[in-house]
Order: C-alpha cells, then structure tokens, then sequence
C-alpha cells in the first residue's frame, strides 16, 4: 500500500490512512515536520537506523560543509568507507536530480528516500541535501527515534527569502546566543539572520574607523532597555555600571562561519537616517544640531554624514558576504532637517520639495555606493517616502501596502507585516504573559498570514522574496525571554515561506508545533506553552446584548480616524474588543472622548459603563475620570455620576478597566465624557459603551 500526501491532503490521509494504517502519526514519519514538505509518499515498510549512530556516504560535487557539519552534530554520524555499507546516501549535483520535478525553488530542493535498506538524499546543491538532512533530523527527532517510516518526501521552498530578525541593539545577546538560535533556524529550513545591529539603544558592531561607537555608543549605565529608556545616555565602556556590548570583527567572522555551514546569510542592518540617538552621541558632528543627546536622525544636509555612513558600510560589506545591507531607513523623525541650514541648503541645491524628498536623497545616495561595491540594499518601507531608490528591496512592516506598492513598480520585497510577523507582541492573555509591547498575536494568527495577496500578478510573485519574523526586544532583557517569544511563532514563519500555498490546517500544523516545541525544549530551548494558551478575550469572542446595542451615538469629540473600529456605530454594536486595540474593534480617541447615545425613547436605565485598555509602552491610558450625564430630551443634561481612576496608569502591563455608573434613572440620551490621562501624548481607546 502506497499513498502520496501533498500538503493539501495531510489532514484527510490521516483520516483516509487510519483504514490501513495511521502512518502520520507513527514516530518517524515525515508528515509530523515543521515546515511541512511539498509532497510526501508514505510507503510499505520501515528503516531502522542502527543504535550507535548512522554511517553516511557523500557523493557528488556540491557537499563542502556536509561532512563537518555531520560530524558536529553529535548523534553518532561517522563516514562510511564504501555507499553500499552506509545507513545514509547523501548524492548532489545535475545527476542526482536527473528526472525529479520540484514545484518550488531548485537549488534548496531536495528528495528524502527512505526504502527498508537505506535512506537517500538527492538534492541539486549542498543546500538542498542540508535541508534534507533537516527532514530527516526532525523525523528522527534528532536520533531518538530510530524506526524510520519508509517514504519518499519530494520537497522545496516556496520563497527563496525565509528570514528571522534579532534586535541586538535594545538589549545585547551573545554570540553564542545567535548560533544557538542558527540551529533551531536550521532545522526550521529558515535561511536568512536578519541583524539589527545599531540603534538608539547601543552600537553593536566593531568598526576601527570610528572606535567611539564601540567605546562609547554601545554601553549604557542601565542593562535593561526598560531602565535606559526613562534616562537614554551612554556611558563609557571602562564605567563600572556599563552594560551592553558588541561584536567584534573576530565574533562577527565566527557567527558568518556557523551561518555559513547552516546555510543562512546574515544581513547586516546598519540604521539610518534615523534611530541614530547612539550616532548622535558618539559623534554630534553628523546631527543638524552637531549636540550630543539633541537628535535621533542623522544629517543628510552634512558631507560629513555621508563619509561617515561610506566608511561604516564599507567596513560592515567587507566583513560580511552577504549581498545585502540593511539600511534602516523607518521612523526617522525628520524634525530637524526642517530648521537646519544644511538641510535646509542641500535641499534648495537639489531641488528636493520637503523632508521626504531629503530622506529619498539619503538613501538614493547611500543605494548608489552600495551598488557600486557590488552589493544591493534593503530598507523599511518607509524608503518610498519621497521617491524609492531604483535597486532597493523593500521589507514591508507597515502592513503590505508599502511592499505592494514596491512590487507593482517592479521593486523586490520581504514581507513582514506587523500584524503577523512581529514577534514581540504578546502572544496570549497580557495576564499571564511576560510584560511586552502590546499587541496580540498568538500563533494561529501568524500561521493565517499568506504573503501572496489578491490582486497580486505573476510578475509581482517573481519579486516577492518572502517573509520574514520580526522580535523587536525593547522589553524582552533575557535570552530565555527572547526565545520564548519566537518559539512556536517562528515555526509559522517558516511553514509559510516553506510549504505551497494553499496548503494550511491550522489544528494539524499545531499539533506539530506541540511535537516540535518538545524537541526544542529538550535541546535546551525556553518556548511558549501551547498547551495552556488561554486565547483572545471572552468577551470579544460574542456579541454583547444591552440597552444601547444600534443606538445612534454622536460625537461631540470625534475617534481619530486611525483606530475608527467600526466607525460611528462602533461603540453599540454589541462587538467588544480583544488584547490589542490593532484588532480594529477599540476605537481611538488621541483626545478626551465625548459622547451622546440616544436611545430612541425615556427608558428606565440601570447602568451605564465602558472598557478602556491601559497599554504604558504604547501611550494607552486608561482615563482620569470618566462622567455619565443623562438627559430626557438632548437639551438639559445632569450629572448621574463619574468613575475615577482607581488603579495606576503607569504600569507597564497591559490591563483593561471598567468604568461605571450605577442608577436608578429614566432617560433617553446618554452622554459620556471621558477624560484622558495626564501624560503628554496618552491616547484612549475604548470598546463597547453599555447601557442597560
Ligand atoms: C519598525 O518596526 N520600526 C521597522
Ligand atoms: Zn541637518
């Protein structure tokens, strides 16, 4: 009995096998892997792999790294001296894939057989037998389970860029930490280490022209990022209360050769023009104010800058093989380019209309060197503004309408969307999570994320790269905590830039997660519990009956019309928000708020409350106070009561409160004002409004 399982059938053969035999839930089987492979034939028979270890034979041009990189791994692999006495034949190159069709890309393509003699893997190029060898590794569950189910898995990537991201600036990680975290990318068929290697929070990368970044701009007298954030100064690396760090040229070339030999490219992001504070400090020369601790952007009206950015990179290109950099590029604020002479001159010479335009020259300019080293840069999305740089690829995180745009004028781009693939967000209830950002994204929404959208054409497939896991680590100190946050999302990552499209079963694919989180954990990892995931919030998952519900509300101060949720109705359509006001059901208000609902009629009311959401490291506060008046005829209003404030705002936690207003009172319209908290810039959000 033999049966094929694309990805497609994965969870009907489990039912339509249970007649014969539940072959994907036998140990050792390839249907139980992360990413899921492109075409899995589940055949008679099984292989026993041999107690003490496996004897592999290499055959073929392309195997480099493939014999040191058994050897490392520990399970017992030795070289066989002949192909018929090995337990693993591992053969690349044009013949070894003579005849075999892959439907996704060829040079990280790979055929696993496993027949009751002998296991192959037959691949184009080292890269495809590696992640062969990670199919086989994860059915083995990494040499515990020695009885192989026989099976030929035909399988290749969906999109060549598969990508992680480490933000080592905000809180410094060892080296050994990112190898550690190489190897669990490994074996998820990930291929690209994204570095966040400077930032406002500390400079992490040796460069000999300009020791002050690693003297100085990487060291803080607070470890924790949570800590700086409230007093951001640097101080120097011989401080007794430095913390902080950076790689050297030695580390860097250490953590390139462990890429290397597990088939990742470490792209280097060098942050410009903004998120520079740690710039600014270190050498003011290059800020439109030339002080220290002034301004986070760099000055594009300076030639001084443009040496310095020139220099940098030219150290950073030579180090790294890569055939990117980064350049930063996002949430520059732009604010002093305004007032600044230089700026202010180098736009009058180059005829650029406003900031925007300042920055696009930045970066025009920047690409333009880059190029000419024969290498290419990728930017934030916000490297459209004013007119994108015609080789850059742009990593779309605003949404995915900056790489949309980007694609459709032909640009290359990796998507990465907030709202599925940044990893610093919770990503279960705020109660029971370590403090983060906010937001809410629990696995199953990462998983939900398809990089390929309508309206997208062929021609725009072809320059979509692929995607990538973002883990911003402002609030995430420990290297524990950081694994915690991209384990099991990161598996979502990697099954979408793997697996074909339309391919998805969220309940079969968390049952694998489960698997593949235990695997992780025994090799010593710290991830995120599956099993006691608690969910969004009971009271978004139904609607909400009450007196209110579709009465007409009017607005004496109106939502912003960045978080509308659902517009004029929002707050008495019965629908109340989740954990994160991003779920577009928590209605913003960067003001007080202020609103009357009319009922339709006097009727006798009860009660009037609402929800706001507290969310410190996002500005989102819950109000001072908030008053209820009540009126029979929309002209004369009273006081029925006010809720206050009755539990610190300041907290860095998420947490909702309920500010209510008990009565015994007849009326017809209901108007409540709420006013915000104290702290310059604290915005409110509020979900339903309920009368009852
Ligand atoms: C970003 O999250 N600022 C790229
Ligand atoms: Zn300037």
């Amino acid at each position: 009995m033999k049966f094929i399982l694309t990805c497609l059938a994965l969870c009907l053969a489990v039912t339509a096998s249970a007649e014969e035999k539940d072959t994907s839930r036998i140990p050792g089987s390839p249907v139980q892997i992360i990413p899921a492979p492109e075409r899995t034939e589940i055949d008679e028979g099984t292989f026993r792999l041999p107690e003490s270890g496996a004897a592999f034979y290499i055959k073929g041009e392309n195997s480099g790294q493939l014999v040191p990189y058994l050897e490392s791994l520990g399970n017992g692999f030795v070289p066989a001296g002949r192909q018929k006495d090995a337990d693993i034949v591992i053969e690349t190159g044009d013949k070894a894939v003579k005849g075999l069709v892959f439907k996704g890309k060829e040079d990280e393509a790979y055929r696993l057989e496993i027949t009751p003699e002998q296991i192959r893997i037959k691949a184009l190029t080292e890269a495809g037998a590696f992640y062969g060898l990670q199919t086989l590794l994860q059915m083995t569950r990494e040499g515990k389970v020695r009885e192989l189910q026989c099976c030929t898995v035909t399988d290749s990537p969906r999109f060549g860029y598969r990508g992680l991201h480490f933000d080592v600036s905000r809180n410094f990680r060892s080296k050994e930490f990112l190898m550690k975290q190489m190897e669990a990318m490994a074996l998820l068929k990930l291929n690209r280490m994204h570095l966040h290697l400077t930032d406002g929070a500390g400079w992490r990368i040796e460069i000999e022209k300009y020791p002050r970044l690693t003297g100085f701009a990487a060291w803080r007298p607070y470890a924790k990022w949570t800590d700086w954030s409230a007093d951001p100064v640097y101080c120097e690396q011989s401080d007794p209360a430095a913390a902080g760090g950076f790689y050297t040229k030695d580390d860097i070339r250490e953590i390139l050769a462990y890429a290397e030999r597990l088939h990742i490219e470490v792209i280097p992001e060098i942050e410009m023009p903004g998120h520079s504070e740690e710039v600014m400090a270190a050498y003011p020369e290059l800020s439109c104010s030339g002080e220290p601790y002034r301004n986070s952007d760099f000055c594009p009206g300076k030639e001084a800058t443009f040496t310095f950015l020139e220099n940098v990179l030219t150290e950073v290109m030579e180090l790294f093989p890569s055939q990117y950099v980064h350049i930063g590029g996002d949430e520059a604020s732009k604010s002093g380019w305004k007032t600044c002479p230089d700026c202010l001159r180098r736009m009058q010479e180059e005829g650029l209309e406003n900031v925007d335009e300042l920055q696009s020259y930045l970066i025009h300019r920047i690409e333009e060197f880059v190029n000419s080293k024969g290498k290419k840069i990728i930017g934030w999305d916000e490297i459209l503004q004013g007119g994108l740089a015609p080789n850059a690829t742009v990593m779309s995180w605003r949404g995915t309408e900056g790489g949309i745009k980007a694609l459709k004028s032909g640009h290359d781009v990796i998507m990465t969307p907030g709202t599925y693939c940044y990893l610093d967000y919770t990503q279960d209830a705020p109660f029971k999570e370590p403090e983060a950002i906010g937001g809410y994204l629990p696995l199953s929404k990462t998983y939900s994320y398809e990089p390929m959208e309508e309206g997208m054409s062929e021609e725009d497939a072809e320059h979509l790269l692929g995607v990538q896991g973002n883990l911003w680590s402002e609030y995430i100190h420990e290297d524990s905590h950081a694994e915690y946050m991209y384990y099991p999302r990161a598996f979502a990552i990697a099954e979408i830039g793997w697996s074909p499209a339309g391919t998805k079963d969220y309940e079969g694919f968390r049952e694998r997660a489960l698997e593949l989180c235990g695997l992780l954990q025994e090799k010593g990892y710290s991830t995120f519990d599956l099993r006691t995931e608690y969910g969004d919030r009971k009271e978004s998952q139904s609607a909400l009956e009450h007196l209110a519900k579709g009465c007409k509300v009017t607005y004496n101060i109106r939502y912003t019309d960045q978080y509308p949720a659902g517009g004029d109705g929002a707050l008495t359509d019965g629908i109340c928000g989740g954990w994160t006001y991003g779920d577009k059901k928590w209605q913003g208000f960067f003001s007080d708020a202020d609103v009357t609902v009319d009922l339709g009629s006097v009727k006798p009311i009860h009660y009037v409350g609402a929800t706001f959401m507290n969310v410190t490291g996002a500005w989102v506060h819950i109000p001072q106070k908030m008053e209820v008046y009540i009126s029979e005829d929309g002209e004369d209003f009273r006081l029925l009561g006010t809720a206050y404030q009755d539990i610190s705002d300041k907290q860095n936690f998420i947490f909702f409160k309920q500010y209510s207003v008990i009565c015994n009172e007849k009326a017809r319209y209901v108007r409540v004002y709420a006013q915000r908290a104290t702290r310059p810039g604290a915005c409110l959000f509020i979900d339903e409004l309920v009368v009852n």
